[in-house]
C-alpha cells in the first residue's frame, strides 16, 4: 500500500525580556513586544485579556490601576478588553478544571482571536493554568507570560510548558507551547513573602549543578547575599537561571520532550510526588530542594559523585535555609512502601518509554541513569532525616 510521508517543521521564536517597573510611563517593553506580533493583514489595535495573581494584586494595590494607565497609553497598539481578571494564585489553581473553564470563557466573551492575546501576570501555577487555557482555546491564542516569583522567572516562566494537576499527579493535563513573549519585571518580587524568594533558587542550583560549574561557584559566592534576599545577586541569579534554562530548550534538541530524557528535572522525581503527598504544603521549590538534596545523597552513595561535590551542594541549599527533610518522605502506602518511591513510576510514565533519572557525576556536569536501587534511596533518606535532626 503506498504511504506518503513529510517531515513538518515549525519554527517559534521565543523572546524573554528583563526589565523594572514594566507598567510605568516611559517602559516601552511591552509597545516592542505588541510590535513585534503585528499581523499582516492586522486586524488593527490588538485585543487583551489580562489575567493577575491575587496575591501580588493584594500585596500591590495600585497595580491594576497602572495596568490600566499603561494600556491606556498605548493607544493604536492594544487595549485591555475588561479590568484586569484577579484570580486566586497557587497551587489550588492548578488542582480543577473549572478555572480552565473560566479563562476560556473570558476568552469566548471578548473575541479573543488568535491574533489576540492572553496575558497572565503571577506565580507559575497561576502561569501553567493561564498558559493551558490559551493554548486550548481556537488551538492557540497568543499568551504572553509575566512571571511574579523567583521561581517562574528563573525557571517555570521562561519554559514552554503548561498544565494542570489531575487524577492525584502533576501536571497530567497540558501542552507544549512556546509563549509569544515572556517578560520578567524584577520589580514585581517585591511584595513576595521570603518563602516565595527562597523556593526560587533551587531551580538555579539545579541547572547550574547539571550545566555550570561556573554559576555554581557564583551561586556560592553570593549564597550570604542571597539569603538576606539581597538584589543585584537575586538580579543576577535570576537573568542566569532563565538564560540557561531556555539554552536547554532552544538547543537541548527535544524542546517538546519527545524522547524519555529532561536533564532539568534534576531533583524532581520525588519533589513531584512529595509536593502531591504533602497537599501542596510544600511548595514546588521546596519540594525540589529536598529531591535535589536526596539525589545528591544517592549519587555518592553510588559512587557517582564525590564526597566533596555532594557536601558543597547540600551546604549550599542550608545556608540558603532550606529545609532538607519533610515528614511526608516517610508516609508509608497501604502495602508498607514508601510513597515517595512510587514517585519513580509516576516520573516514567509522565515521560512515557524508559526510567531516565539524571544525577550528576560532578558539579556542572549530569549523567543519565535507567535504574534506581530502592534500597539505596531508602538509606539517602534517612541519612537526609539523621543530617536533619542533627542541625
Ligand atoms: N511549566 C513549567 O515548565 C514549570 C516548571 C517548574 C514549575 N512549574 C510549576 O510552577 C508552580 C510553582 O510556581 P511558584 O513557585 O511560582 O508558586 P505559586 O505560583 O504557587 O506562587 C506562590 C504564592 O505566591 C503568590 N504570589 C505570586 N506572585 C506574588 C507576588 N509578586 N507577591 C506576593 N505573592 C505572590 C501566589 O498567589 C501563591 O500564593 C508549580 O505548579 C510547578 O509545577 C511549572
Ligand atoms: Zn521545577
Amino acid at each position: 500500500m503506498p504511504v506518503v510521508e513529510k517531515t513538518i517543521t515549525v519554527s517559534f521564536r521565543h523572546q524573554v525580556h528583563f526589565t523594572e517597573s514594566l507598567f510605568a510611563v516611559g517602559n516601552t517593553v511591552l509597545a516592542e513586544v505588541f510590535a513585534s506580533g503585528k499581523v499582516e493583514f492586522g486586524a488593527g489595535e490588538a485585543k487583551v485579556l489580562l489575567i493577575l495573581d491575587d496575591a501580588l494584586a493584594e500585596a500591590r494595590p495600585s497595580l491594576s490601576a497602572e495596568m490600566e494607565a499603561c494600556f491606556a497609553a498605548m493607544q493604536g497598539r492594544a487595549h485591555l478588553v475588561c479590568s484586569p481578571v484577579r484570580l486566586l494564585g497557587g497551587e489550588s489553581i492548578k488542582n480543577s478544571s473549572h478555572w480552565i473553564t473560566e479563562v476560556h470563557a473570558l476568552i469566548d466573551r471578548h473575541h479573543i482571536d488568535r491574533h489576540n492575546y492572553v496575558i497572565a501576570v503571577g506565580g507559575g501555577a497561576l502561569l501553567d493554568m493561564v498558559g493551558f487555557a490559551a493554548a486550548t482555546a481556537h488551538r492557540g491564542v497568543r499568551h504572553i507570560r509575566i512571571p511574579t516569583t523567583t521561581l517562574a522567572q528563573d525557571d517555570s516562566g521562561v519554559g514552554v510548558k503548561n498544565g494542570i494537576n489531575a487524577f492525584g499527579k502533576k501536571n497530567f493535563i497540558g501542552t507544549f507551547a512556546p509563549p509569544f513573549a515572556v517578560i520578567n519585571d524584577f520589580d514585581l518580587l517585591s511584595s513576595l513573602p521570603d518563602r516565595d524568594k527562597r523556593a526560587g533558587y533551587v531551580e538555579a542550583i539545579k541547572v547550574a549543578c547539571i550545566r555550570d560549574a561556573d554559576f555554581f561557584d557564583q551561586i556560592e559566592r553570593d549564597a550570604v547575599a542571597l539569603a538576606r534576599f539581597d538584589q543585584a545577586p537575586m538580579k543576577e541569579l535570576i537573568r542566569r537561571s532563565a538564560e540557561l534554562h531556555l539554552t536547554h530548550i532552544a538547543t537541548g534538541g527535544d524542546p517538546f520532550e519527545m524522547g524519555s530524557a529532561r536533564p532539568l528535572d534534576f531533583g524532581h522525581w520525588a519533589a513531584h510526588k512529595l509536593e502531591q503527598i504533602s497537599e501542596y504544603r510544600l511548595r514546588h521549590g521546596e519540594a525540589v530542594a529536598i529531591g535535589l538534596a536526596l539525589d545528591v545523597i544517592y549519587a555518592r552513595r553510588r559512587g557517582y559523585l564525590s564526597a566533596v561535590d555532594a557536601e558543597r551542594i547540600l551546604v549550599l541549599l542550608e545556608v540558603l535555609r532550606f529545609e532538607l527533610f519533610a515528614e511526608e518522605l516517610l508516609f508509608v502506602d497501604s502495602r508498607g512502601s514508601l510513597c515517595v518511591i512510587n514517585g519513580l513510576e509516576e516520573f516514567r510514565e509522565h515521560l512515557g518509554g524508559r526510567l531516565t533519572i539524571t544525577l550528576l557525576s560532578k558539579i556542572g556536569q549530569g549523567m543519565e541513569v535507567h535504574e534506581m536501587d530502592i534500597a539505596i534511596v531508602t538509606e539517602s533518606l534517612n541519612e537526609l532525616r539523621v543530617r536533619h535532626f542533627a542541625g
